[in-house]
């Protein structure tokens, strides 16, 4: 075979040079038509969300259900801390209760209006609690004086603990309608 015979022919070449490269089709999508590829995607996410969301009810599970509240007896310092005839404040906010002091001993209040429950403030001056919700006021013993509180403030025990310091026990109560006032606990004596 001589050299012409492996040239291509004229109509060969023609044709090579001619034909377009062949790239992959892709429609693009008509009007209104999601992309399969973003259906996927939210799938996925959709399906991310509620495992997260499961996993995270479970976990709760887990956890025991506690409230964490004050200690219902606590140790309240010692009775030289306190001054005579006074309303004292300092475990108002942390324990829900008033500590006062007289000249024959101690007694403590609580905190919670006999009406519908809101917090009282002892006025210094009217020595009297007066409650900010419906205008009920207690003198300092605790006896309700004015407005619709339908009794007085109720008490909580007060002894001496073995170190000296005064033990308030929120567990037991007194309510001086029961005539529950009187009863042991409800009035520590000290004279100090
Ligand atoms: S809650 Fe105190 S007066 Fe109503």
């Amino acid at each position: 075979m001589t050299d012409q015979d492996k040239q291509p022919t004229g109509d060969q070449s023609i044709g090579d040079k001619a034909k377009p490269q062949s790239a992959p089709l892709v429609r693009a999508p008509l009007r209104g038509e999601v992309p399969r590829r973003g259906l996927l995607l939210t799938a996925w996410l959709i399906f991310g969300a509620g495992v997260t969301g499961m996993v995270g009810a479970m976990t709760r599970f887990l956890f025991p259900n506690v409230l964490y509240e004050p200690p219902q007896e606590f140790k309240a310092g010692f009775p030289a801390e306190y001054a005579i005839d006074a309303v004292d404040t300092r475990y108002k906010a942390s324990n829900a209760v008033w500590i006062i002091r007289e000249s024959k001993g101690f007694y403590v209040l609580s905190t919670v209006c006999t009406h519908l429950g809101c917090t009282p403030n002892y006025l210094v001056a009217e020595e009297k609690f007066k409650c900010p919700c419906h205008g009920s006021g207690f003198i300092k013993s605790g006896i309700n004086v004015e407005g619709p509180a339908p009794r007085p403030l109720e008490r909580f025990k007060i002894t001496l603990a073995e170190d000296g310091q005064l033990l308030i026990d929120k567990n037991t109560k007194y309510q001086q309608e029961k005539g529950q006032w009187g009863l042991p606990g409800s009035y520590l004596e000290y004279v100090g």
